[in-house]
């Protein structure tokens, strides 16, 4: 693995934090190269169980560390998280990289994000509700403020004093909000600044350097395809680029540069938040499968909802991402069932079948899924595949023309088999 990135094939929350911390043990530096604290990944080690939003999953295996400009970065957040893993052991100061070119998440990002939320009422996104939309909003209107903003007082306390003005007439006239003080929120930053200037880095040569000196990196997406704000079920989106390309992008190296791209998808498909979502359970299979699954978000607590695998969304992942091998997360979940559907194509509302994720949201909110079922194993698979295991992981990567290089079998960092 020189270049390989580790891409969410679903909606996210697909395990991808156990297996880039699996893969970590074998790289030299790992790259988050999207989004904020909107994601949760949990890593299991031994008795310790790390949940975390801001920092990349590396920095638990102990491996440097960088944040690429394509990420938001809520510095009370990171600096939450590099208190804690240092206090566990963890060493940050010479591991972890930030990209000076990566935008900060504001307090009024985060107030902003809730009232626009409570605001649109049913037809709310189901945000996280951690100032991701508006933080990414304001880089792409050119207020943003940058991580290398920290690195001046003098211009943190001029875009600040500007924002706040900015922000304080949104937040009192729009969504009837208190506004910010602008010094109490100066005095705050400044003093965040102090604390992660030392990590602020220039990321695209740091990782083209790896490259060229033969260093085998690991770039580590959040969220997942479903959720990419191009290519995902806009608007239920997240507000960056989670697909394989984003990592190219917020690194700033060519994209030909990228070796392998490791699909992850759990067994089955979890979607958190608003949006149509074909394979979804239904009826009490889906309280067992959330249950036994443990399917409440690591950022907000919120259930997720849970469906069967679903094929033709795994097909535009494997499209979209370019996916050379996948990881499937979860099977364990999976081996009480004495049957299991698979979604392998949708019936759009004229009644033709595709396997093909439709293009045209129309189609995809009022399509239905064609199953197919496949026997059930009801064994445990902990150390090994029992035969209906074995043909379930064979089904998928037939459909998919991929092969299924990983299978996770359970929560900790060991339960994963090689599939082969
Ligand atoms: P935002 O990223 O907070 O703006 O939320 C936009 C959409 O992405 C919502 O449907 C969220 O539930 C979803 N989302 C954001 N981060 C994650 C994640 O880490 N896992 C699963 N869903 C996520």
């Amino acid at each position: 693995m020189p270049a390989t990135v580790i891409v969410g094939a679903q909606w996210g929350d697909e395990g991808k934090g156990k297996i880039v911390d699996l893969l970590a043990q074998e790289a030299d530096l790992v790259c988050r190269y999207q989004g904020g604290p909107n994601a949760g990944h949990t890593v299991v080690v031994g008795d310790e169980t790390y949940k975390i939003r801001q920092i990349p999953t590396g920095l638990i295996a102990g491996k440097r560390c960088a944040i690429g400009a394509g990420c938001v970065v809520d510095p009370a957040v990171l600096i939450g998280e590099l208190d804690e893993v240092e206090s566990r052991g963890h060493p940050t100061s010479g591991y972890l990289f930030v990209s000076g070119n990566a935008h900060l998440v504001m307090p009024w990002h985060v107030a902003l994000d809730g009232a626009r939320e409570r605001r649109l009422g049913n037809l709310q996104i189901g945000t996280t509700r951690r100032g991701i939309g508006p933080a990414y909003a304001d880089k792409a209107t050119r207020i943003g403020i940058r991580v290398q903003d920290l690195l001046d007082p003098k211009i943190l306390r001029q875009k600040l004093q500007l924002a706040v003005a900015e922000k304080n007439v949104w937040l009192q006239r729009v969504y009837e909000l208190e506004p910010f003080d602008v010094e109490a929120v100066v005095a705050t930053q400044l003093g965040y600044a102090e604390r992660l200037a030392p990590y602020v880095d220039d990321t695209s040569l740091r990782v083209d350097r790896a490259l060229r000196d033969g260093e085998r990196v690991l770039f580590e997406g959040a969220q997942g395809t479903l959720l990419d704000l191009d290519h995902g079920t806009y608007p239920f989106v997240t507000s960056s680029s989670p697909i394989a390309a984003g990592a190219a992008v917020s690194f700033g190296i060519g994209p030909g540069r990228i070796d392998e791209v490791l699909g992850v998808a759990k067994a089955y498909v979890t979607r958190v938040g608003e949006g149509p979502f074909p394979s979804e359970i239904e009826g009490p299979e889906h309280a067992r499968v959330q249950e036994i699954g443990q399917e409440f978000g690591t950022v907000t607590g919120r259930e997720r909802r849970c469906g069967w695998l679903d094929l033709v969304a795994l097909r535009f992942a494997v499209r979209v991402n370019g996916i050379t091998s996948l990881a499937l997360t979860k099977l364990d979940v999976l081996s009480s069932f004495s049957e299991l559907p698979i979604c392998v194509r949708y019936r759009l509302p004229d009644g033709r079948e595709t396997e093909d994720f439709p293009a045209h949201q129309s189609d995809f909110h009022h399509c239905r899924p064609v199953f197919d079922v496949l026997p059930g194993w009801e064994s445990s698979i902990e150390d090994e595949l029992p035969g209906g295991a074995r043909a379930y992981v064979s089904f998928v990567e037939d459909a998919l023309g991929v092969p299924v290089t990983l299978v996770g079998t359970g929560a900790a960092r060991e339960h994963v088999l090689a599939f082969d």
